[in-house]
C-alpha cells in the first residue's frame, strides 16, 4: 500500500485540523521545524523554551539540501530563504601554513556531482542568525504561542489518560496529545525514554567566532589576505577559506558584513558543550599550533583571530555519542528529535539537517496517523529515522577523519578529497515525500513484528545496500588509530 504524496505545495490551512494537541520543549531548528509542520498538517501546537528570549546567537551551519524541500509549502520562507543564501559563493582551499591547493571555484560546481542539476546544490552554508530569524518571523506571523521562561525538568507519560507531560523548574505542568522533546544535547526526556548514551570527549574542540567584518581594519594585510573573492566583471562575492592540516582544519567566511573562522582543533581545559562557552584569542592562537608538528599556523591565520573582538570566541567541546534508537516513550507520547535524539560531530555537516528532516517526518507521521494512533505514528517515525541518522553520525566520523588527515598527493588531482564527502542518499531525500510513501508499509512491518534490522521491504533512505549493525564508536577507534580510512560498513555511501 502506497499513500498518494502528488508533491504540490500544501500552504498551511490545506488540512483540516486533526484534533492533535502537540506540546513542542525547545526553540532550536528542530522545534520550530516541527511547530511549523505541524501546524501546516493540521495539529494544535504549543512551544516551551528555557530562556526569555529567541536566541540568534551562532554562526554559519550547513544546510542540505533535504532540510529545505518542505519550504515550498511555506512561500514567505522559500522567498526569505532564497534572499539569504550566499548564491554566488567561492570556496579555495590551503594548507595550514598557508600554501594554495585548490584555487577558488564557485562553491555550488565544488561540492555537487558532475551529473547533477547545477541549480540544485546539496546544501550551502548558511548563517544561523539569519536562517533562525527566517523561522521567528514566520512563527510569530502563525500566532504559535511560545512559552518563554520554562525550564523542563523533567518529562512523563500517562498511558491510560493517553497524554505526554512536562515538569519545569517552577513546578508547572504541561500536556498533551503528545509531547516533543526538542531540548538538544542531553535532553531532560532521557530518564524517561531510557535513551542515555555515555558521552565520549573527543579531546578536541570547535574553536569559532563570528563579528563585523569592520574589524578586520585595523590590520590592512589581514583586511587584504581575507578580502571577499572578486569576479572578472568586478563584482565581489563571498568566499570560505578552508584550511587543512596534521590533525586539524578550518574554515573562514568573509561576506560584505560579516566575518567568521571556525577551528577544529585539540581541546582545552576550558572547552564545554556549550554554545555560550567563550574563550579569548591568544588561548586560540596557543592551542592550534599546540599539536601541528613542526610547521606552524599561517602567520595571517593567527594575526585573524588576534582581530576577533572580545567576547566573540567560542570553544565548543565536541563529544561523540554512538547511535541509540531509543526515542520514544512506551505510549509514544513522549518523543525525541534532533540532537536530543542524536548528535553530530560537525564534519558530518548534518546536525541542523537531520534536525529538520526529523520535525518534517515526524508532522506527516502524525497526520497520517490521526489522534488515535499517535503511538503507532511515533514508533513508525522512530523506525524510519534511526538507521538514517545513524549512518549520518558515522559519515560524521568519516569525514571528521578525512579533513584531519588530509593526503595533499591525492587532493591534487581531485579537490573533492580536501571537503566532507556530500552523499546522494543524503541530500536527495524529502523527509515528508518518503513518509507519505513507506508509512503504512513500515506500519505492517511492525505489526509483523519485523525486527528493524531485517525488514527489507522498505526502500531505503540510507546507503544502499547497506545493512545495519549495531555498532559502535569504539569498533572504528582502531581503524582511526592505524591512519586507514574509517570503515563505513558496506552499501554505496556516494
Ligand atoms: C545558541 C545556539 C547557537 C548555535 N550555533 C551554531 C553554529 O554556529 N553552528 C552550528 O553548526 N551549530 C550551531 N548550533 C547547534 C545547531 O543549531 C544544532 O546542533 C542543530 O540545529 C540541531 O538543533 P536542535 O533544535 O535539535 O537543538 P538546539 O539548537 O540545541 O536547540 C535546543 C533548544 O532547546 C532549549 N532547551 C534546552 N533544554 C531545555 C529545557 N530543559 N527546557 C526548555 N528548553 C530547553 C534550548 O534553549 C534551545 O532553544 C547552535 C545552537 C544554539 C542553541
Ligand atoms: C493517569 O491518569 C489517570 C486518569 O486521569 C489517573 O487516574 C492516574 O492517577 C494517572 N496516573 C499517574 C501515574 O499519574
Amino acid at each position: 500500500m502506497t499513500r498518494s504524496y502528488d508533491g504540490t505545495p500544501k500552504p498551511v490551512g490545506s488540512y483540516p485540523d486533526n484534533g492533535i494537541n502537540v506540546l513542542i520543549v525547545g526553540t532550536g531548528l528542530a522545534g520550530l521545524t516541527a511547530a511549523l509542520e505541524c501546524v501546516r498538517k493540521g495539529c494544535r501546537v504549543q512551544v516551551l523554551e528555557r530562556y526569555d528570549d529567541i536566541n540568534t546567537a551562532g554562526d554559519m551551519y550547513f544546510m542540505g539540501l533535504s532540510a529545505t524541500k518542505f519550504f515550498k509549502h511555506w512561500p514567505e520562507m522559500a522567498e526569505q530563504y532564497k534572499k539569504i543564501s550566499m548564491a554566488n559563493m567561492w570556496i579555495e582551499t590551503y594548507t595550514h601554513d598557508g600554501k594554495l591547493m585548490v584555487p577558488p571555484q564557485l562553491a555550488r560546481d565544488r561540492l555537487r556531482d558532475e551529473d547533477v542539476d547545477p541549480s540544485m546544490p546539496p546544501g550551502v552554508f548558511q548563517l544561523r542568525p539569519l536562517v533562525y530569524r527566517m523561522y521567528v518571523d514566520q512563527i510569530k506571523k502563525l500566532g504559535v504561542p511560545i512559552h518563554f521562561g520554562n525550564r523542563v525538568v523533567d518529562y512523563y507519560e500517562n498511558e491510560s489518560k493517553g497524554v505526554g507531560g512536562v515538569i519545569t523548574d517552577k513546578g508547572k505542568k504541561f500536556e498533551a496529545d503528545i509531547v516533543i522533546a526538542a531540548d538538544g544535547i542531553g535532553s531532560k526526556s532521557q530518564r524517561l525514554l531510557g535513551g542515555q548514551v555515555r558521552a565520549v570527549s573527543t579531546e578536541r574542540a570547535m574553536w569559532r567566532a563570528a563579528f563585523p567584518v569592520s574589524y578586520l581594519n585595523k590590520n590592512p594585510e589581514v583586511k587584504e589576505f581575507f578580502r571577499m573573492h572578486e569576479t572578472e566583471d568586478g563584482r565581489r562575492e563571498p568566499i570560505i577559506r578552508t584550511w587543512l592540516g596534521p590533525g586539524t582544519y578550518a574554515l573562514t567566511l568573509t561576506r560584505h558584513d560579516v566575518m567568521i573562522w571556525v577551528v577544529n582543533c585539540q581541546s582545552n581545559e576550558n572547552s564545554q558543550e556549550e554554545w555560550s562557552n567563550k574563550a579569548n584569542s591568544e588561548e586560540v592562537v596557543e592551542i592550534i599550533n599546540r599539536h601541528v608538528g613542526e610547521v606552524k599556523w599561517a602567520p595571517i591565520f593567527k594575526e585573524l583571530i588576534r582581530l576577533t573582538p572580545a567576547d566573540c570566541i567560542i570553544n565548543f567541546k565536541l563529544f561523540w555519542r554512538d547511535p541509540q534508537p531509543k526515542w520514544a516513550s512506551p505510549g509514544g507520547r513522549v518523543v525525541n528529535i534532533g540532537d536530543a535524539a542524536h548528535t553530530f560531530l560537525p564534519a558530518s555537516s548534518n546536525g541542523a539537517t537531520q534536525a529538520i528532516e526529523d520535525a518534517v517526518s515526524l508532522a506527516s507521521c502524525l497526520q497520517i496517523a490521526g489522534r488515535d494512533n499517535i503511538r503507532e505514528a511515533v514508533h513508525a517515525h522512530v523506525r524510519m529515522r534511526f538507521i538514517r541518522t545513524a549512518c549520518a553520525q558515522r559519515l560524521g566520523f568519516y569525514n571528521a577523519h578525512r579533513l584531519q588527515e588530509t593526503q595533499w598527493g591525492k587532493v591534487k588531482n581531485e579537490p573533492k578529497l580536501a571537503q566532507p564527502k556530500l552523499p546522494r542518499w543524503v541530500w536527495e531525500h524529502d523527509p515528508e515525500e518518503y513518509t507519505y510513501r513507506v508509512y503504512d508499509r513500515i506500519v505492517q512491518s511492525m505489526r509483523q513484528g519485523v525486527p528493524l534490522e531485517e525488514d527489507d521491504s522498505i526502500p531505503p533512505n540510507y546507503p544502499p545496500g547497506y545493512k545495519y549493525k549495531p555498532w559502535s564508536l569504539a569498533d572504528a577507534v582502531p581503524t582511526m588509530g592505524r591512519g586507514e580510512n574509517i570503515d563505513l560498513g558496506g552499501g554505496n555511501w556516494d
